[in-house]
């Protein structure tokens, strides 16, 4: 295990930057891992307002940050503001959700950690998992990076189905992706001998329809990943059990996407188990307000 001293030298905050920011769980996963390797750091939470952000992210050195996250609704902009100091990820998918400093040329970079943290989530999920074929539901900012990562690392064809097939298509070009664009009315032929399925809509979420779609089509060997994770145990999930399917649920990839951030700002490779410590902490904090729901 690696010790505060071995950390590079600099300052020790780092933060994440969203607008509203308050429910961010990414201070509890990052707390947790200074805490386990003793590195006295403190990873916070800083609501900047669209119009701050350019600035703020010129200024995360003076301000005493080392890096940051970026979240909801500024990673597109976080991209505007660094290019040309970007990542390949980053670069395809025009948005970054992790900023930190080059140890070798001190300049500030933007990389993106979402595609990787979902795929990492996959084989730890399911070792060694390969296959032919994917279908992504939904075309939304978490779709990209997923879209993204099957093609670039798995390798996977990806059939990409969408309510408004229009966004799907301007998705696919914008990102340079290979992906087939399909109707949500055409579902049940883009399933059709699927070994993946990833649900990146809204569909399923707590306070949302369930997303309730025949599974007979996929494969009998086929993994179903619902990167929802308010229900963990999404109607979709339940109803793949129910087919013998593997099933992977949201949080890891929530987990995952933080690891290589980590590495990148204090030089620590975090292992499964301290993702583990990090998952169980918001697991109780997730029942907690599902408690708090019920009793108000
Ligand atoms: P994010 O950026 O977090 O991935 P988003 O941009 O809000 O999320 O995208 C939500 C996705 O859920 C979209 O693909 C949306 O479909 P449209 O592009 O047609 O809007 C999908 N979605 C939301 N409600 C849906 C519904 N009732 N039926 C089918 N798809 C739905």
């Amino acid at each position: 295990m690696s010790t505060a001293a071995e950390v590079p030298q600099g300052p020790r905050k780092v933060c994440v930057i969203g607008w509203p920011v308050e429910h961010s769980r990414s201070p509890t996963i990052h707390n947790t891992w200074l805490a386990r390797y003793g590195v006295d750091g403190e990873y916070t939470k800083l609501a900047v307002t669209p119009e701050e952000l350019a600035d703020t992210i010129r200024y995360l050195p003076s301000l005493g940050f080392r890096g940051a996250n970026v979240t909801v609704p500024h990673k597109e902009a976080a991209f505007e503001a660094l290019a040309p100091f970007v990542d390949p990820p980053a670069e395809r998918l025009q948005a970054v959700n992790t900023i930190y400093r080059d140890p070798d040329t001190g300049e500030i970079r933007g990389t993106n950690t979402d595609g990787i943290g979902f795929w990492t989530h996959l084989q730890q999920s399911v070792p060694g998992f390969s296959g032919r074929t994917a279908v992504v539901l939904g075309a939304g900012g978490a779709a990209r990076a997923i879209v993204d990562v099957l093609e670039t690392e798995g390798r996977m064809k990806v059939r990409l189905v969408n309510r408004t097939v229009a966004r799907a298509a301007s998705m696919v070009a914008d990102i340079d992706a290979k992906a087939t664009v399909y109707g949500w009315d055409q579902i049940d032929h883009a399933l059709e001998g699927a070994d993946l399925l990833v649900n990146t809509t809204t569909l399923g979420m707590a306070g949302q329809p369930d997303l309730e779609i025949d599974l007979a089509p996929l494969s009998d060997t086929a993994v179903v990943y619902d990167i929802v994770y308010v229900p963990l145990e999404t109607r979709l999930l339940k109803a793949a059990a129910a087919r013998g399917l593997k099933t992977v649920d949201g949080l890891g990839m929530l987990l995952w996407q933080a690891a290589p951030g980590f590495a990148r700002w204090f030089g620590i490779e975090v292992t499964s188990e301290d993702v583990d410590a990090a998952r169980a902490l918001i697991e109780a904090d997730l029942a907690g307000e599902t408690d708090t729901e019920k009793d108000s």
